[in-house]
This record gives structure tokens, sequence and C-alpha cells, in this order.
């Protein structure tokens, strides 16, 4: 069911720090920060030339990945992000099968423009993971 990796996302505490560190120490593309106020944190890109990697600051008093970086204080893999080519469809097998699909259920619009759904990291290794359609 799930296709390509789509992105792993990291959490940190500076972006800028962060940013420095994938731009000039290991030598990746890295965007421009974009804040997004609805999913509570800034992300820049990292261009891979086979997938991407997501620096996700947090934004605002509710950012939902405060609480992470409270127990991780240097940062770390926040989640992983599988394509998926229908998500509805990819929610009810997932659900039927007995995982946890976090907040409404419903698909919100992610980071690049396109439904994304999250499953309880304890249904998965431990990892919470994001479901793209694409
Ligand atoms: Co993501």
């Amino acid at each position: 069911m799930i296709g390509r990796l789509n992105h792993v996302a990291i959490a940190v505490k500076d972006l800028a720090a962060a940013t420095a560190i994938y731009r000039d120490t290991l030598g990746a593309k890295v965007s421009a920060p974009l804040p997004q106020p609805e999913h509570g944190v800034t992300v820049v890109f990292v261009e891979l030339p086979n997938t991407k990697v997501e620096l996700l600051e947090p934004l605002g008093e509710a950012s939902t990945i405060a609480g992470f970086l409270e127990k991780n204080s240097s940062g770390g893999i926040h989640h992983v992000c599988y394509e998926v080519e229908d998500i509805i469809a990819a929610r009810d097998k997932l659900k039927a099968e007995g995982a946890r699909v976090l907040g409404s259920g419903e698909p919100k619009i992610g980071a690049h423009g396109k439904p994304v759904l999250f499953l309880h990291p304890k249904d998965f290794c431990g990892t919470l993971v994001e479901l793209e359609q694409v």
C-alpha cells in the first residue's frame, strides 16, 4: 500500500542552526523557512536526490512538536511520511486492521498542499507515521 518515502521530519529547537548544519556542514540544498501556523511549525525543506528531510521548529504556544522537544532536547526524528495513492482507502484499510488515526480521522492539507493523515506511533513501531496522497 505505501509507496515512496516522501520525507523524514526532524524536530529542532533552532531552525537557523539546523539549516546551517544541513546547508553548510552537510552540503544540502535547503529552502527558505516557511511558517505554517495551522500546523504550529516553521519548516525548511532539505532537498535530497531521492527524498526530502523537513526540519521543523515550533511556532506558537500550542505547537504540536513542543512536547516532543521537551523530551528530546537536542531534537530528533519526529515522523516519517509515506506516499499513498488513495488516502481514504488507506485510512479505511488501516482502521479496519485496528490502527489508530490521529485527530478527527479526516485528511488535512499538509505542508505540500496535499491531503495528509497521521497514524499513532504505538501502532507503528514507535514512530509517528504521516501518509500523504500523491
Ligand atoms: Co511531514
